[in-house]
């Protein structure tokens, strides 16, 4: 097992370079199981989620080529299974995504359910409405789903909430499907561009991906690409949130500006002085951050995936903040770990009341998930002494040479060995 110890207390100063974004890379990569022909993909995080859906693509009899460290040539000609089992998924929830992209490619697929972050019930029922609304029979066989159709038809879907995963595994199966399949109350989060921008340079015929209404026209063959992931945006509000909550000044570069805007418009709420260029951002904290009330949204929103930087953020901010999860039903199990570090939040429902103080303590807290994760280096890095942060295997799911990256930003981190 391995942890971080981090010395906190010093203010994060310098450039730190984004990487290619997970939610893109677990979305984009089950998709070249669609094409006719080999995809390099460019722009990969190096990090576990993506290590391991190339690993499953390689059991599934896909032949993948590392040509650097974030490229990947994948040929997925070769292809016969359909099968993902649980060993292979390795309890991901993106290996949900193999479900639409192996119906879409055989017309028949079976994967273990999907794990993920624990926040609450994970279900998958949209993912299935948007199926069988296109004449797939989906069940349960020996703890694995099962999905078969005699031939995809397009249909008309309506999602009864928003959700990502819904949002690509319907545009997934619907890539190479017969006719038109029309997504109402679809997922707008830039990962979800980037996969109809991947499946268009492909040659799918999808319009409408940012907005919530969705058209696909299925199409009979997708050829192969060379194609260029997108930024990550939570990567970025991470490092964005974690200079505010040092009183750093730093600039972010290989982003979106775009799609940092929710992020960056409560940071200068907080009392932050930001600059945007064409692909960095600047951000310079000058004073104690000021209180706040958040509440996650869908995409344009405040990313749910930064709840709990942005409340680690607010437990050192003047007065009382609120920040309210609309997205998940249980995103605050990380709070017990924070108030090891002295922070005072009350938890009522899905609302975090937090009020500041002057700085945190430093302990010995535990990851509970990916981004709960983040926000414990954050906290970490706020607190002046030493912070130890266990289960860090959460964070390498998703979080590209973090080390290396605060150690840019003058953070004293290590990585060691229990
Ligand atoms: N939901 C249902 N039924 C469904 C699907 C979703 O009730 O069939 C509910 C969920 O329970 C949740 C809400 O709808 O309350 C939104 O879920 P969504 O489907 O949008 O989430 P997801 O696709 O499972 C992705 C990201 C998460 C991120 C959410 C919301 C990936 C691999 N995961 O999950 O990212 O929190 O969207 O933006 O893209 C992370 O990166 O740390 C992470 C957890």
């Amino acid at each position: 097992m391995e942890k971080y110890v981090i010395e906190g207390g010093k203010a994060l100063k310098g450039e730190v370079h984004i990487s290619g974004a997970k939610n893109a890379a677990v979305a984009i990569l089950p998709a070249v199981l669609l094409a006719d022909e080999p995809c390099i993909v460019e722009n990969l995080p190096d990090i576990s989620d993506v290590s391991l859906l190339l690993k499953s693509m390689t059991t599934l009899g896909a032949k993948v080529e590392m040509l650097d460290v974030n490229t990947a040539k994948i040929d997925p000609t070769g292809i016969k299974s359909y099968i993902v089992t649980k060993d292979m998924s390795s309890g991901m929830r993106a290996s949900s995504y193999f479900l639409g992209a192996l119906l879409g490619r055989f017309n028949k697929a079976k994967v273990a359910p999907p794990g993920g972050c624990d926040f609450g019930v994970r279900p998958i029922d949209q993912h299935i409405k948007g199926f069988e609304a296109m004449g797939a029979k989906v069940s349960c066989e020996n703890d694995m789903v099962v999905c078969r159709a005699e031939q995809l038809m397009g249909n008309y879907v309506y999602l009864d909430m928003v959700s990502v995963g819904a949002t690509i595994n319907i545009m997934l199966a619907a890539a190479k499907a017969k006719g038109m399949t029309v997504i109402e109350n679809a997922a707008r989060e830039p990962h979800i561009v980037d996969l109809a921008n991947f499946l268009n340079s492909m040659g799918a015929n999808i319009m409408g991906a940012g907005t919530n209404v969705i058209k696909i026209r299925g199409v009979e063959k997708l050829h192969g690409v060379t194609y260029s992931i997108i930024p990550d945006q939570i990567e970025a509000g991470t490092y964005l949130v974690a200079a505010v909550a040092t009183g750093g000044d730093v600039t972010i570069t290989n982003v979106t500006p775009k799609h940092l805007e929710s992020i960056v418009a409560k940071l200068i709420e907080a009392g932050a002085t930001v600059e945007q260029f064409d692909e960095a951002v600047r951000i310079k904290m000058e004073r104690r951050p000021r209180r706040c009330q958040v509440k996650t949204m869908p995409h344009p929103g405040f990313p749910t995936d930064m709840q709990p930087q942005m409340t680690t953020m607010l437990t050192i901010a003047e007065g009382e903040s609120t920040v309210y999860e609309s997205v998940w039903d249980n995103r605050f199990r990380y709070i017990d770990e924070l108030k090891k570090m002295g922070a005072d939040v009350n938890v009522e429902g899905k609302r975090a009341i937090i009020n500041g103080k002057d700085s945190l303590t430093p302990a010995v807290v535990n990851a509970t998930d990916l981004r709960a994760g983040a926000a414990m280096v954050i906290a970490g890095l706020m607190a002046p002494g030493k912070t130890v942060v266990q289960n860090i295997e959460y964070i390498d799911r998703g979080y590209e040479n973090l080390v290396e990256k605060f150690e840019k930003l003058g953070g004293v981190i290590h990585r060691v060995s229990e």
